[in-house]
């Protein structure tokens, strides 16, 4: 029987629903030469609070082992999200920021693909983040950047040194921080009385919805529904009043928060609150269910790629990404049935990926020559890929996915 673990938004008992068994560090890409003796594992599990609904990790990885200086994920690497986060960039100057001389800071901005736009529009703005590598991009690029975790202190700090903020954003960095009531104070603490606190973050709904189980590892310490972030956002003096469904990354939600009472809830506010509920979305027969789904996934996947390489054909996979380390994990996929995963970020080129140590290379050696078969471990990218690699279409290569079931297109 696991053992139930505390609630990091409410205190309430966490209940286990799945269970992931020993993972490694979902971006900790080693050199090969490494000592595979020092790799970092840990339990990933995850569960549901019994009071506020929230899904979340059982146990954190300190923060410090998965945001430092080498962190290799930059954001700017894919075109779709470059235009995603434009498009947002613009709707903010046109709704939020149009009072005199507005402030915006960004929580994970990353390599600055959405403050850059803020910052050749002349915004006054600053980025918070903790990733060197990544910051010292954004930087060149002309965005104001502090290095650092974004918590009560700093958010104390930042209020001191530039003022209130209009607007605070994060994408894919809020549901990654398990220590959320320093950021949820820190939040109330900064924003200024008419501001806005907006977020987008992968959606449970979703996650559920189309078994998408590789959405979970140890970055993604918190799934976010309506009903969980509502909860949230009230036990720190603030309002959840707007939520926007989004199709990147195998679809999200953009949550807005502002200060309890300084605006009215929309009606998407209370259709997806109504459509968790149809859904039974964090109920025990649901997650259950989502378990049962993820084993069959796995089953179907190793199945497949075994016989596949009984008739002798190639199968190379595409998207080092960090939802591949669950997927390989979990269902044993090493450089025996995958040989390498090809990938265009220069900083996990020529290393191996976490736990079962597939070599990463350059897109270049995906048609040196094309396999007969790739799995798509980016799935959330696909179309851009696709596009990109129409050749090795052409060629009678095939794509694998895995999410929503396991399919050949
Ligand atoms: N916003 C970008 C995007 O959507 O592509 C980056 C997302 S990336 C998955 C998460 C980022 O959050 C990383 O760059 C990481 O260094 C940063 N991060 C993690 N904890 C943070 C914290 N407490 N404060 C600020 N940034 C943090
Ligand atoms: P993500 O799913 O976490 O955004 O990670 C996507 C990974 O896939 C990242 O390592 C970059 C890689 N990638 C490519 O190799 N080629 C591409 O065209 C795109 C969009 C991403
Ligand atoms: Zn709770």
């Amino acid at each position: 029987m696991p053992s139930d673990s505390q609630c990091r938004v409410c205190g309430g008992t966490v209940r286990e629903f799945f269970d992931f068994g020993r993972q490694p560090l979902s971006d900790a890409f080693l050199a090969p030469e490494s000592d595979p003796g020092q790799e970092f594992f840990y339990r990933l599990a995850t569960g549901a609070c019994q009071d506020c609904t929230m899904v979340q990790l059982m146990a954190e990885v300190p923060r410090e082992r998965m945001f430092h200086d080498a962190y290799p994920y930059y954001s700017s690497g894919s075109a779709y999200m470059r235009t995603h986060f434009e498009e947002l960039a613009k709707r903010l100057l046109a709704t939020e920021l149009t009072g005199d001389d507005p402030f915006v800071v960004e929580i994970g901005c990353n390599d600055g693909i959405m403050l850059r736009a803020l910052a050749e529009a002349g915004v006054r703005h600053l980025g918070v983040e903790p990733s060197g590598a990544v910051a010292d991009v954004a930087a060149a690029r002309g965005i104001r950047v502090r290095k650092a975790f974004f918590e009560d202190s700093t958010a104390r700090q930042i209020l001191a040194e530039s003022g209130p903020a209009d607007v605070i954003y994060a994408a894919n960095t809020l549901c990654h921080i398990p220590y959320i009531a320093s950021i949820l104070t820190g939040v109330k603490t900064l924003l200024a009385p008419s501001g806005a606190f907006v977020f987008e973050d992968p959606y449970l709904g979703e996650i559920i919805e189309r078994t998408s189980f590789d959405q979970i590892y140890d970055e993604h310490f918190f799934l976010f529904s309506a009903r969980s972030v509502q909860a949230m956002a009230a036990r720190y003096g603030l309002e959840l009043v707007d939520v926007e469904r989004l199709p990147v990354h195998g679809g999200e939600v953009r949550y807005t928060l502002v200060h309890a009472g300084a605006r009215t809830p929309s009606g998407a506010v209370r259709k997806l609150l109504a459509d968790e509920l149809t859904m039974k979305l964090a109920e025990p027969e649901t997650l259950h269910a989502f378990g049962t789904g993820v084993l069959k996934i796995k089953d179907e996947l190793t199945s497949l790629l075994r016989e596949l390489r009984a008739e002798g054909k190639r199968v190379v996979g595409y998207g080092a990404t960090a939802k591949s380390a669950t997927v390989t994990n979990l269902c044993g996929i090493g450089p025996d049935l995958v040989p390498f995963i090809c990938d265009s970020t220069p900083a996990k080129q020529g290393r191996v990926s976490p736990g079962r140590h597939i070599p990463v290379r350059p897109p270049e050696a995906f048609a040196d020559p094309y396999p007969d078969y790739s799995l798509l471990f980016a799935w959330n990218h696909a179309e851009e890929i696709m596009a990109k690699e129409q050749a090795f279409q052409e060629s009678g290569g095939k794509w694998i996915l895995y999410v929503p079931e396991v399919r050949i297109v």
